[in-house]
């Protein structure tokens, strides 16, 4: 059946998806010896770093009788509830003392667990899986495994330079995710007189293609009011820039520029810290200004004005969402929120059934939008 012209009503669920991977903090604010708090899908977590410096990642909150653990003693192994003293393993959370017992009690101290989370540190960020609830009641066992290592952002060449950005978003993950993905605020977010106006607003059109889990805007050559094409464009032909950006479940846009010998990835992701709270974090790797000082502030400078700007605006949209619209997604520039929206329904679905997920994209698209 033929897609009617008309807009789709969609209202957001807020829903936060487990499985998967997501940054927890920035690794520069992570140290030895300390306890640290962190928010990651409505579940408080404490993290910290062992004696060798390996990050680890626990439910903030006691077996016995949910004290928070994050103000617990902590001896660069073990950590100890300030309540009752019970004492657990950093990385796997099994229970090692309970001092309150006598010699003639025979409770089996290794058999409890407190929560605790695959947790790895990569590209300048501590990452940390959530994995599936456990079924009800069965209490904490030991920490589930993860399936794959937590995501990269893409290296082409061994040398390099990175540096990251990070924004609290008052809005749920969905409108984090859309807004991220949103091809048509441009000429109306993100004016700058040193920049672009709203009369350079044109035409575009772009191919899309399905992948695992996501969708792709195929390698093309960026438009030219993007922002790292205007920077790369002093280094390279404009004929050779090139850039893929690929949108993944549950929450990662990754881009990738190349222009000759030189080369930009970034890799954004929204991050659910409550059900009306997400966090925007961009880390990017690029080997073009290395050699040049003022480089990494320039692109950062210019990224920051950008996420300052998503910020504010999604800071007044959440004024407009307390009274819950619903939402009014048009043909093509809201075509990748629809394709989000889907995507999470189909993964939810193929969950539920166990059968594998069915993509909602039967093939490459080509969309057209002004910008
Ligand atoms: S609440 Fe943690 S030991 Fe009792
Ligand atoms: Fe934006």
């Amino acid at each position: 059946m033929p897609e009617l012209d008309l807009p789709q009503r969609q209202a957001t669920d807020a829903l936060m998806l487990t499985g998967f991977w997501y940054r927890a903090l920035p690794a520069d604010q992570v140290h030895r010896h300390r306890l640290h708090k962190a928010m990651l899908l409505e579940m408080p977590l404490v993290l910290g770093r062992d004696r060798l410096g390996q990050p680890f990642a626990m439910r903030d909150a006691c077996p016995h009788r949910g004290m928070p653990l994050n103000s617990g003693k902590f001896d660069g192994e073990q950590l100890e509830c300030p309540y009752h003293g019970w004492t657990f393993d950093v990385h796997n959370g099994q229970c090692q003392k309970i001092p309150s017992l006598t010699s003639d009690q025979t409770l089996k101290v290794d058999r409890i667990y407190a929560g605790s989370y695959p947790c790895e540190e990569q590209d300048g960020f501590i990452w940390v899986f959530i994995p599936d609830p456990s079924p009800q009641g069965a209490g904490f066992a030991k920490p589930a495994e993860a399936p794959d290592a937590a995501p990269q952002v893409e290296k082409i060449t061994g040398k390099y330079k990175t540096a990251y950005l990070t924004a609290n978003m008052p809005v749920s993950i969905d409108h984090g995710i859309i807004g991220l993905m949103d091809p048509a605020h441009g000429p109306f977010v993100h004016q700058a007189w040193w920049w672009r106006t709203r009369h350079s607003i044109h035409e575009k059109k772009k191919n899309f293609e399905p992948i695992p889990n996501g969708f792709r805007m195929s390698a093309h050559t960026p438009s030219s009011n993007s922002a790292p094409y205007k920077l790369l464009r002093l280094y390279a032909d404009a004929d050779s820039i090139t850039t893929t950006i690929d949108f993944t479940l549950p929450n990662i846009r990754s881009e990738s520029i190349r222009a000759g010998k030189y080369w930009f990835s970034s890799l954004t992701t929204v991050t659910p810290i409550t059900r009306s709270h997400c966090r925007i974090d961009v880390v990017a790797c690029w080997n073009i200004f290395r050699w040049l000082p003022l480089g990494p502030e320039l692109l950062k400078f210019v990224f920051s004005k950008f996420v300052e700007q998503d910020r504010r605006t999604m800071e007044m949209q959440a004024e407009g969402l307390k009274h819950n619209p619903h939402l009014m997604l048009i043909d093509d520039a809201d075509r990748p929120a629809k394709w989000y929206f889907q995507l999470k329904a189909a993964h939810l679905e193929a969950k539920r059934t166990g059968q594998p997920m069915k993509h909602p994209m039967s093939g490459p698209v080509t969309l057209k939008w002004r910008s």
